[in-house]
């Protein structure tokens, strides 16, 4: 442990324990200048991964959660994107699949050697960077010196992100970023994109032609089926074959969809870049980042909330529908303080019902196709989890918020620090030694604070 970034809080034996665990994942997934999100399923660098793993590390080793960022950013496009992942030129075309190869993306940013995918994922690295910076700042002038000065670095970039994601990506034309992918979501084979896919042929030579590797270090039934994998390929190769470009993406790519989580997370980060610019002297910037985070949450709004469900759902921007699936990425809009109270009501009513409930699952448990096995369609995700306790403190729901935060940490300090876990019984899924777990149940140990923009109690 990092003896400056210690928790406050007196630590009871089960939180050292999960606390020396947590710490040493993220001692053994560290890649000399990246984390890894698992040593076997996932040897590279993943986007939002970076920005959750960030969180954590600000406790035990903040110079790495810095680094790790840097690392991350040195591969952004000049159009502004930031990769989903960031390959390793150390590892293999076979260690992963689809490898640097398959994307072929030019070298972009000042590390080119290595490639990158040319798909996003969540913009959350803004939250994150805040994050590590105010813990920092709290421990010491050379400590909040380096956290000033990486702030600074990361500032425009992290605008750039913004103003391509609400730029070139607003498909719809309604102030929401679009995914173009599945994996852009962060949520893969979540129900919430089987209205859209149905449209994407799945054309399983593909499988033939290229095989899976997850399939070699993971379980079958953890994972999703060759159906939506061959989508999933199918949809690189069309994006692919067009350079990347979203110019006119929605005449020759067959998906499009704004999702709500996603969206939730793009404003938060206005917000967070609305703090960054506030320290870095730039008063005028803050202003307009808030009022920025206003319009994506009017957008979400507007767009995606169903009256009939009383919640969010993903929209298909092709067609104009909104998916039937209830899924936990309708929940997470929450997290936006400026939501407006019926809303907020609908998510929590949500929340709290049998299809939900704590810690909440990646689907609605009353769902005829729930499946409490695989990915994202019914297991326990922190990562998910850890954004609602947010929005839950940011409006004010502390104690319901403490309640989602004791069970996270019994889950992990139960189960282990897996990628995902069972519903219903708490084993662990998916890959054990997992990143964002480990990371985020530091955090879930040491921080009690509310995000600056919380709602008063
Ligand atoms: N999560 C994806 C995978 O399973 C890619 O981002 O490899």
């Amino acid at each position: 442990m990092h003896p400056d970034h210690a928790p406050t809080a007196p630590m009871t034996e089960m939180s050292a324990e999960l606390w020396n665990s947590a710490a040493s994942v993220l001692e053994t997934n560290w890649a000399g200048d990246h984390m890894v999100p698992s040593r076997r399923l996932y040897p590279h660098q993943w986007s939002w991964d970076t920005a959750f793993i960030a969180v954590g590390l600000a406790y035990v080793n903040p110079t790495r959660a810095w680094r790790d960022l840097r690392s991350l950013f040195e591969a952004q496009w000049p159009d502004g994107r930031v990769p989903h992942i960031v390959f390793d030129p150390a590892m293999a075309e076979a260690d992963y699949f689809p490898g640097p190869a398959f994307w072929g993306v030019p070298s972009y940013g000042s590390r080119p050697a290595h490639g990158s995918t040319g798909i996003v994922q969540p913009p959350l690295h803004a939250v994150a960077a805040w994050e590590v910076y105010r813990r920092a700042a709290a421990h010491g002038a050379a400590s909040a010196q380096q956290a000033r000065a990486e702030l600074e670095w990361l500032y425009p970039r992290l605008v750039a992100q913004q103003d391509y994601l609400t730029g070139q990506r607003d498909l719809g034309g309604g102030g929401l970023a679009s995914i173009v992918h599945p994996w852009e979501s962060g949520l893969d084979n979540s129900p919430a994109w089987d209205a859209a896919l149905a449209n994407v042929p799945a054309d399983l030579s593909l499988l033939s032609v290229y095989r899976r590797r997850d399939l070699a270090v993971s379980h079958a039934a953890h994972r999703p089926t060759d159906t939506d994998y061959a989508r999933y390929v199918g949809l690189v190769i069309s994006y692919r074959a067009g350079d990347y470009s979203d110019t006119g993406l929605l005449e020759r790519h067959a998906f499009a969809v704004e999702c709500p989580s996603f969206n939730a997370i793009l404003g938060a980060a206005e917000l967070a870049l609305a703090q960054i610019a506030g320290v870095l002297g730039l008063g005028g910037k803050a202003d307009t980042h808030r009022e920025r985070a206003q319009h994506i949450t009017s957008a979400i709004v507007a767009r995606l909330w169903n009256p009939e469900t009383g919640m969010f759902h993903a929209r298909d921007v092709r067609t104009g529908r909104l998916t039937a699936a209830r899924c936990v990425s309708g929940l997470v809009p929450l997290m936006l303080p400026d939501l407006p109270a019926e809303r907020v009501a609908g998510v929590l009513d949500a929340m709290r019902s049998e299809r939900f409930g704590t810690p909440v699952p990646s689907y609605d448990r009353t769902a005829a196709d729930f499946d409490t096995m695989r990915y994202w369609r019914g297991p326990v995700w922190i990562n998910a989890n850890w954004l609602l306790r947010r929005g839950l403190m940011v409006h004010g729901l502390r104690d319901e918020a403490e309640d989602l935060r004791a069970a996270m940490v019994r889950l992990v300090h139960r189960n282990g620090h897996f990628e995902y876990f069972h519903p219903e019984t708490g084993e662990g899924l998916g890959a054990p030694s997992f990143s964002w777990t480990a990371a985020l149940a530091l955090d879930l140990l040491a921080d009690r604070s509310v995000p600056a923009y919380a709602k008063a109690a």
